[in-house]
């Protein structure tokens, strides 16, 4: 952790969810006690459809939610797409941007993770930009060196704390149980710190928030959130369980 940021623990529910299971968002706000709200920040990003319905139910509860992707777009004929100003209008205050599976199964590239930054930063949402190595570039030694291009190219200039949050997701270890050593997380975290300091100026980047995300759970959560310029979890599958939502929190906190 860096002492001086509150800490995230931000949920990413991808593809699942029904209205049904909207239970699991109020059991998360009936778990987040008066010890968590001092410590921890926490965010749930559902799919596009209960955005609206999540939001309302998490109102008074303090915890925010978030898109899991949006349109480079403002409005107009983009068939399918949804902007950023239609997830603030949802209730939404972040907005995932850059996940390993958007850049992997639609192509999105550094340019257009850095628009949709944009457009997310012109509705006022503040925007997740996801960012990792591949299995086979961390085994040849290239995992700082593509982190640090995925950053020069995704993430826009002018943005700080209060503005941008980064979460550094291995692709490797996303749903797959399999999850770096602290030291390598340390060694990452720091490079991001510096590679921001270079972007957008080092008072700005002390204040960014740099999540971990890849099969955090319960069991690993303490040892991933005690390591230095961890402020926080970007949460997959363990973000469907309350319970274990929850006791990821209550590691940071
Ligand atoms: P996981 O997913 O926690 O299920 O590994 C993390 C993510 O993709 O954000």
């Amino acid at each position: 952790m860096t002492r001086s940021i509150r800490p995230l623990v931000a949920g990413n529910w991808k593809m699942n969810g029904l209205k049904a299971d909207l239970g699991i968002a109020a059991a998360v706000a009936q778990g987040y006690g008066a010890g968590l709200k001092a410590a921890v920040d926490l965010a749930i990003c559902p799919p596009a459809t209960l955005l609206f319905t999540a939001s309302a139910a998490l109102i008074g509860s303090r915890i925010a939610t978030g898109g899991q992707d949006c349109s480079v777009q403002p409005s107009g004929a983009f068939t399918g797409e949804i902007s950023a100003a239609m997830l603030a209008d949802a209730g939404a205050t972040f907005c995932i941007v850059g996940h390993s599976e958007r850049r992997t199964l639609h192509g999105e590239t550094d340019a257009t993770v850095k628009a949709k930054a944009v457009a997310a930063r012109k509705a006022l949402l503040v925007p997740i930009v996801c960012v990792g190595e591949t299995r086979e570039e961390r085994e040849a030694g290239e995992a700082l060196s593509v982190v640090r291009r995925q950053l020069e190219g995704s993430v826009p200039e002018g943005l700080d704390g209060a503005s941008l949050v980064i979460a550094y997701e291995p692709v490797w270890a996303i749903g797959t149980g399999l999850t770096p050593t602290a030291a390598d997380v340390a060694e990452m975290h720091a490079s991001i710190r510096a590679d921001l300091g270079r972007i957008l100026g080092e008072a700005a980047a002390a204040g960014v928030r740099l999540l971990y995300g890849g099969s955090v759970k319960p069991s690993n959560a303490a040892e991933l959130m005690n390591v230095p310029h961890v402020d926080g979890a970007l949460v997959g599958g363990a973000s469907l369980k309350a319970e274990d939502f929850l006791a990821i929190a209550q590691a940071c906190a």
